[in-house]
């Protein structure tokens, strides 16, 4: 089995936290500064809107969003191009209460977690596909851009390196970004955004968008946000699968462990996950070579970050 590796911030509460990840996979030694502190950028980003008294949703939105804006993680620009050359998007976002927002397969827009948002601000229902989720997207005034514009010199690369050889969609999305936080009135959300697997077939989704896989929050327990190898993280329902622990009175830190563990025994799965709790204590633990993170509390004067 994969060795487990978990990263903790002390088994204490917070009256606000938020902690975010980069994505599980094989980042190499002379990147790893790079994306840890563009995980830093969003936990400020996140951890201002928490210290001013906004609420979790509001932080774990705004975390996600900078890191779709960053050109390194597999979210929004820079995310992995699928057996066409072409992007495909899934992101969620979830808050306590138990309203959430999802799409999947969306066609290039530069923002997919606003557009998760606009989803569960407009209620109706909670997850699109394809055209459906871009026909939501242009009635809700985003406007759809293309792959070209969205594909970092790095990403097209890739592409090309892969094409032709029968590397693919087994493979984990190194780069998914995600964020969970609990807020100074007690209510937690995650969010979580990426273009899924490199060399995905069209049409493929993985466990982003899937409430109870990738993404979730209950107020009575806390928020879960994963990264890895989808197909297997789907199997498990991970993210609520750690949420009932949670539930239960787990530490975020031994939820995160046991889950990752599970990943691996289980579903033979590679992966990440990120844990608040309901009453702000954070856990992480990973499988891969690295997980870029950063996290902020009511406790801290400013972020810690790694790789
Ligand atoms: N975990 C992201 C994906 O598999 O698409």
């Amino acid at each position: 089995m994969s060795e487990v590796v978990t990263f903790s911030w002390g088994r204490d509460e917070a009256s606000w936290s938020i902690v975010i990840h980069g994505g599980a996979g094989a980042v190499p030694v002379e990147a790893r500064a790079r994306h840890a502190e563009g995980c830093k950028l969003a936990a400020i980003g996140g951890g201002a809107i928490l210290r001013d008294g906004g609420s979790a949703l509001d932080a774990a939105q705004r975390a996600v969003e900078i890191l779709e804006d960053d050109p390194v993680f597999n979210a929004g620009t820079g995310a992995a191009l699928n057996t066409s050359g072409e992007i495909e998007l899934d992101a969620a976002v979830m808050e306590g209460a138990l309203r959430a927002g999802a799409v999947c397969a969306l066609p290039p827009f530069t923002n997919p977690i606003k557009i998760a948002r606009a989803v569960l601000a407009e209620g109706s229902h909670i997850l699109y596909a394809g055209p459906g989720a871009e026909a939501f997207a242009q009635a809700h005034g985003f406007v759809r851009t293309t792959s070209e514009a969205m594909t970092t010199d790095a990403a097209r690369a890739r592409f090309l390196t892969m094409q032709g050889t029968n590397q693919s969609s087994e493979g984990w999305a190194g780069g998914t970004v995600g964020a969970v936080a609990r807020d100074s009135s007690g209510h937690v959300a995650a969010a979580t955004s990426t273009g899924g697997t490199f060399m995905k077939r069209p049409g493929r989704v993985g466990d982003t968008p899937i409430l109870g896989a990738g993404t979730y929050a209950d107020d009575e327990a806390g928020a879960c946000s994963n990264t890895g190898h989808g197909e297997a993280v789907m199997k498990l329902c991970l993210a609520k699968t750690a949420i009932e622990w949670l539930r239960q009175d787990m530490h975020p830190e031994d939820a995160a462990r046991a889950a990752i563990a599970l990943l691996a025994r289980r579903a033979n799965g590679v992966g990440g996950i990120i844990l608040v709790d309901r009453r702000g204590r954070l856990g992480l633990a990973r499988t891969t070579e690295t997980m870029s993170f950063a996290a902020m509390s009511s406790r801290d004067t400013e972020p810690s970050c790694g790789s």
